[in-house]
C-alpha cells in the first residue's frame, strides 16, 4: 500500500477528478491535505492546515500524520499557484518528484523564458520591469505592442496588452512597478495561440495531444462575452505540428521535468513559424484533459496519475476524435438568467454532445475564462466538430441581470 497526499486546499470538481484518479490507482491509499473538506469522501482522510502555502505547516502535519496513515510515496497536487510548496514538501520528507528548482522552472515565467531561449527553444524576448524607465527602454528594445504580466500568474491575471505610449502610461500607472512589485514585459507575439500536452516519464514525452484556442486566452479574458473554443483536431500527426512537438520535447528537457504531466502553450505566427509562449509541469485547465479523454477514449486523468503516483504510461492511446469545447457565457453582468437557444442547438447537434455543463440560473457570471458552462462535442471528422461547435457559439447565449 503506497500513502498519496493530494494538497488541494478547496477541492471542487475539477480538482477532484484528479482525486477520484488517484484513489482509483491499485494499491493506494489516499490522504487530502486540505483547508476544507470536500463534502463526499472522497480521500480515505484528511488533515486540514491553515495555510495551503505553508510548506513548513504541510511539512509537520504529514509528519505527524505518517506514523498513522503511512510514510509519504508521493505529495502531488494539480493546482499552478501550489507546484513550488509542494517541491518545499517533497524536499522537506524526501519524497521523490519534482524538485523546487524544476517547479520554479516551470512556474517563474523570466526563468522558464531565459532555460528556454539557453536550450534554442523559440520564446518572446521578455524583460523584468522594476520601474517606468525600465519598461520605456524595454519598448525602445522591441517597440509596440507588448505584454506585462505577473511574473508568476495563471489563467490570464493581470495580463495587459499594450498598444502605444498612452497605452503604457496607463498601464505603468496602474501597475507601479518598483523592486518590491516587478513586473513581466514581453514582446508581443501574433498569431494563432495552440496548447501542446505531454506525458513525460523519465524526462521523455510518451504522449502528446495538440490543441487550438479560438480566440487566445487573453482575447477571451478581455471580452467577456466571447464563447470561446478548445478544439482538438483528430488528425496531429501531420508535419504542420512537427516544430510544435520539437520545441515541445526540447522544452520540458530544458526545463528538467522527469515524470508528469505537461501543459504548453505555443503560437503559430503568420510566417508559419512557431513560438512557446509558456509550459507548466500539471495537467491543463479549461476542460483540456476531458477533452484529450474523449479524443483517445481514455481516461487521461488516470493518465496522469500513473504517471506523478507510478511514473508509468499505460499507451500507446489512439487519437479516435476531433473534440471541442464551447464556453457558455454572455455579454452583460450581473447573474446569469437564462440560457436561451438550448433547443435550436440540441436539435442540430444534439446527437454529437458528449457531455454538458448548463449555466445555472441565479449564479453569479464567472469570471474565469471557462465561463459559466460548457458543451463538449465529439466526432471522427474535425470539420463535424468544428461545424458543431460554430452553431452552439451562434445558437446560446447566456443573459444575465
Ligand atoms: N508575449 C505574448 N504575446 C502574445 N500574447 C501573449 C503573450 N503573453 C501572454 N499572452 C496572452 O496572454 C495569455 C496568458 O498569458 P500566459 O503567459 O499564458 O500566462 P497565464 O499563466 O496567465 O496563462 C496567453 O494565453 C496569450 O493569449
Ligand atoms: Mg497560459
Amino acid at each position: 500500500m503506497r500513502t498519496v497526499y493530494f494538497v488541494a486546499p478547496y477541492p471542487l470538481e475539477t480538482t477532484l477528478r484528479f482525486v477520484r484518479a488517484v484513489k482509483g490507482l491499485a494499491g493506494v491509499r489516499l490522504i487530502g491535505v486540505v483547508v476544507e473538506p470536500p463534502r463526499d469522501a472522497v480521500f480515505d482522510a484528511v488533515l486540514t492546515v491553515r495555510d495551503p502555502f505553508d510548506a513548513g505547516e504541510i511539512a509537520s502535519r504529514i509528519r505527524g500524520a505518517e506514523p498513522q496513515l503511512g510514510r509519504a510515496h508521493r505529495v502531488v497536487g494539480v493546482l499552478e499557484d501550489l507546484q513550488e510548496t509542494l517541491a518545499r514538501v517533497r524536499h522537506a520528507l524526501g519524497v521523490e518528484g519534482p524538485s523546487l528548482e524544476v517547479a520554479t522552472a516551470f512556474r517563474d515565467k523570466a526563468q522558464m523564458k531565459d532555460l528556454l531561449r539557453a536550450h534554442g527553444v523559440p520564446v518572446a524576448q521578455h524583460c523584468l520591469i522594476d520601474s517606468d524607465a525600465a519598461a520605456w527602454s524595454f519598448v525602445g528594445r522591441v517597440g509596440f505592442p507588448i505584454v506585462l504580466k505577473p511574473p508568476a500568474g495563471a489563467g490570464c491575471r493581470a495580463t495587459y496588452r499594450v498598444g502605444d505610449a498612452d497605452g503604457l502610461r496607463a498601464a505603468l500607472h496602474e501597475i507601479v512597478p518598483s523592486p518590491q512589485r516587478v513586473v513581466l514585459g514581453e514582446e508581443f507575439v501574433s498569431g494563432e495561440e495552440h496548447s501542446f500536452e505531454t506525458i513525460t516519464i523519465g524526462g521523455v514525452p510518451r504522449f502528446h495531444s495538440i490543441s487550438r484556442y479560438y480566440p487566445g486566452p487573453l482575447d477571451v479574458v478581455r471580452n467577456p462575452w466571447i464563447q470561446w473554443v478548445v478544439l482538438l483536431p483528430r488528425d496531429i500527426s501531420g508535419t504542420e505540428f512537427d516544430a510544435a512537438r520539437t520545441v515541445g520535447r526540447d522544452a520540458i528537457q530544458a526545463l528538467g521535468l522527469r515524470d508528469g504531466m505537461t501543459h504548453m502553450e505555443w503560437f503559430r505566427q503568420p510566417d508559419g513559424s512557431v513560438r512557446v509562449g509558456e509550459i507548466a509541469a500539471r495537467p491543463p485547465g479549461a476542460q483540456i484533459v476531458s477533452l484529450t479523454s474523449y479524443a483517445y477514449d481514455t481516461d487521461m486523468y488516470r493518465a496522469w496519475g500513473r504517471a506523478v503516483v507510478d511514473g508509468a504510461y499505460d499507451g500507446p492511446f489512439e487519437r479516435k476524435y476531433a473534440v471541442g469545447c464551447a464556453f457558455l457565457r454572455g455579454p452583460g453582468d450581473g447573474k446569469v438568467i437564462a440560457v436561451d437557444g438550448l433547443e435550436a442547438a440540441q436539435r442540430e447537434v444534439g446527437p454529437l454532445v458528449i457531455e454538458t455543463k448548463l449555466p445555472r440560473a441565479g449564479a453569479p457570471k464567472s469570471s474565469s475564462y471557462e465561463g459559466d458552462g460548457y458543451a463538449i462535442v465529439r466526432h471522427p471528422d474535425t470539420e463535424v466538430v468544428k461545424r458543431a461547435m460554430l452553431r452552439i457559439i451562434e445558437t446560446v447565449r447566456v443573459r444575465y441581470a
